[in-house]
């Protein structure tokens, strides 16, 4: 009797835990966004944020990002300044086309994002 409820309330875990799993990649983060940004950019500032994956915050001030490092330009006015969206893809995938000396990880090229993910954050970059 004692291993059966056991087992129901692990069944019960696992469930909610893959329930949650599905409802978003990055809940938490995705649930700070204001409403209006759509869910891909959402997305975007998740992969940013995120130490395993951008890491952008590590050398980028960006607004609501805490801690950041300061080598870098500060990420905001991206639309102004970069009203070419390839130019945005073509600096986070590989910089060192434009700079051989910058210390910007070549994300696209390392493979550390993928094309879907660069789009996603090029798209949270057009909201600072
Ligand atoms: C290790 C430090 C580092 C990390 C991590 C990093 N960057 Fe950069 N980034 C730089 C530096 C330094 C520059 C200045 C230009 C250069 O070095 O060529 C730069 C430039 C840029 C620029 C051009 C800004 C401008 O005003 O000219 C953009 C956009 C940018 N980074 C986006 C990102 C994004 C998005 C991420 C995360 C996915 C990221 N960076 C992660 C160091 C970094």
């Amino acid at each position: 009797m004692k291993g059966m409820r056991i087992l129901v309330i692990a069944a019960a875990f696992v469930a909610t835990t893959v329930a949650h799993g599905q409802s978003s990649a990055q809940p938490q983060a995705a649930s700070k966004m204001p409403a209006w940004v759509e869910p891909s950019a959402a997305e975007g500032r998740a992969l940013a944020f995120d130490r395993g994956k951008g890491n952008c915050l590590s050398c980028h001030e960006i607004k609501g990002g805490e801690l950041p490092g300061t080598i870098a330009p500060p990420l905001s006015d991206m639309k102004a300044r970069f009203p070419d969206r390839n130019e945005l893809v073509g600096i986070v995938t590989d910089e060192t086309r434009r700079n051989p000396q910058t210390v910007m990880p070549p994300f696209g090229r390392n493979l550390i994002l993928t094309d879907k993910e660069i789009s996603a954050v090029v798209d949270f970059l057009y909201t600072l």
